[in-house]
C-alpha cells in the first residue's frame, strides 16, 4: 500500500510543517470522546510501571500522558514513588493545552512537555523511560520505522514501547478520498496526489514487523474493533474536513475544476456505499501493539 510521496516540492520538512501548522490551529477544539477512548484503550492494556518513567510521542493534549499522570498519582498515593510523565510533539499548541490540563489536573510537579520531532526524539536521552506509548499519531510521522527506532531507543531495558494504530484499510472518507483522486487522475498521478497513510501498520503482520525491526521482543497486538455505521450524509460533509489536513496537500494544489472533480467522485463513491438506513460502514480497526526492549 502506497503511503505519502515525499520530493523536492514537499519535503519531509514541509510536510511536518505542514502537520504543526494544522494541528497548533486544530489544538482548541481537538479533544474528543473518540481520541480520549483510544488513548484509555491503550493504558488500559499495558498501564505503566508504578513510579515510572513515562514518554507520550505525539502526545497532543495529553490523552495518554494524563492518563499515565493519573495512573502513577493514584500509585504514589499508595505508597510508589511519584514516577514522572514526559508529553512530546510537534505542536506548542497541542502541548499547551496538555501542560493546561496537567496543571489543572494537579499533575504539574510529575508533568513536563517538550516538543520535538517523533522521528528522532532529538535531546531526549538513551534508556531512560518504562513506559513509552504513542497513539493515533503514526500516519502523520515522515518516517514510521525510524520513529519507533528512538521510541525504542529511549527505551530502558525490560520497559515496553506501546502504539495504537489502525488497519490500512480503517477510515472509509480516506478510503473513498483515495479511489476518487485515482479515479479522476488515474493511479500513478492518483496514488502520487493522495494515498492512505497506514500502510506501516497496515495489518497485524505489519505491526509486529515494525516493532521487531526497532528490537523490541515479546511484539504482541491487541485489536479492537470499532467500526461503525455511519450516516452518508455526514461522510459526505466529512470531505470538507479532512481537507485542511496536511495529508491533503497536494490535492489542495489542484486547480479548482480537478478539484471539483475529485469532491464529486468522492460524493458517487459514498452514495454508492450508502446502505438502506441511509448508512456507510465506517471500518475502524485499532491495534494496540507492545513491544519490550530487551535487558542489556
Ligand atoms: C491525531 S493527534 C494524536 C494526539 C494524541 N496522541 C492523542 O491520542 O490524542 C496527532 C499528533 O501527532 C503530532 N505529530 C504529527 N507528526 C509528528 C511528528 N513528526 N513528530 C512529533 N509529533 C507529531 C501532532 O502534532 C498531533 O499532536
Amino acid at each position: 500500500m502506497a503511503t505519502f510521496v515525499f520530493d523536492d516540492d514537499i519535503t519531509r520538512d514541509d510536510f511536518r510543517e505542514l502537520t504543526r501548522v494544522y494541528f497548533d490551529a486544530r489544538a482548541p477544539a481537538y479533544n474528543s470522546p473518540f481520541h480520549q477512548r483510544l488513548a484509555d484503550d491503550l493504558l488500559r492494556h499495558y498501564p505503566p510501571p508504578p513510579g515510572g518513567a513515562v514518554l507520550d510521542i505525539a502526545a497532543g493534549t495529553g490523552a495518554v500522558a494524563l492518563g499515565a499522570a493519573a495512573m502513577l498519582s493514584s500509585a504514589a498515593a499508595s505508597g510508589a514513588r511519584p514516577g514522572r510523565v514526559v508529553a512530546h510533539d510537534l505542536s506548542a499548541g497541542m502541548l499547551a493545552v496538555a501542560s493546561a490540563a496537567a496543571a489543572a489536573g494537579g499533575y504539574a510537579p510529575i508533568f513536563r512537555t517538550v516538543q520535538g520531532h517523533a522521528e528522532d526524539l532529538g535531546g531526549l536521552p538513551d534508556a531512560t523511560y518504562d513506559a513509552v506509548y504513542c497513539c493515533s499519531a503514526l500516519a502523520y510521522f515522515v518516517c514510521v520505522p525510524a520513529a519507533v527506532a528512538a521510541a525504542a531507543r529511549v527505551t530502558r531495558g525490560g520497559g515496553f514501547v506501546a502504539l495504537q494504530s489502525f488497519s490500512g484499510d480503517s477510515f472509509v472518507a480516506g478510503v473513498a478520498m483515495a479511489a476518487a483522486v485515482r479515479r479522476v487522475l488515474g493511479a500513478a498521478a492518483g496514488g502520487r496526489v493522495f494515498s492512505l497513510p497506514l500502510a506501516a501498520t497496515a495489518g497485524p503482520a505489519e505491526c509486529v514487523a515494525l516493532l521487531r525491526g526497532a528490537g523490541l521482543e515479546r511484539v504482541r497486538v491487541v485489536e479492537v474493533d470499532l467500526t461503525r455505521r455511519v450516516d452518508a450524509g455526514e461522510l459526505t460533509a466529512a470531505y470538507a474536513r479532512l481537507s485542511p489536513n496536511s495529508f491533503c496537500v497536494r490535492l489542495n494544489a489542484l486547480d479548482a475544476r480537478t478539484r471539483a472533480a475529485v469532491q464529486a467522485a468522492y460524493v458517487g463513491i459514498i452514495e454508492g456505499l450508502r446502505g438502506a438506513d441511509g448508512c456507510v460502514e465506517d471500518r475502524q480497526l485499532s491495534f494496540n501493539v507492545v513491544g519490550y526492549k530487551p535487558r542489556a
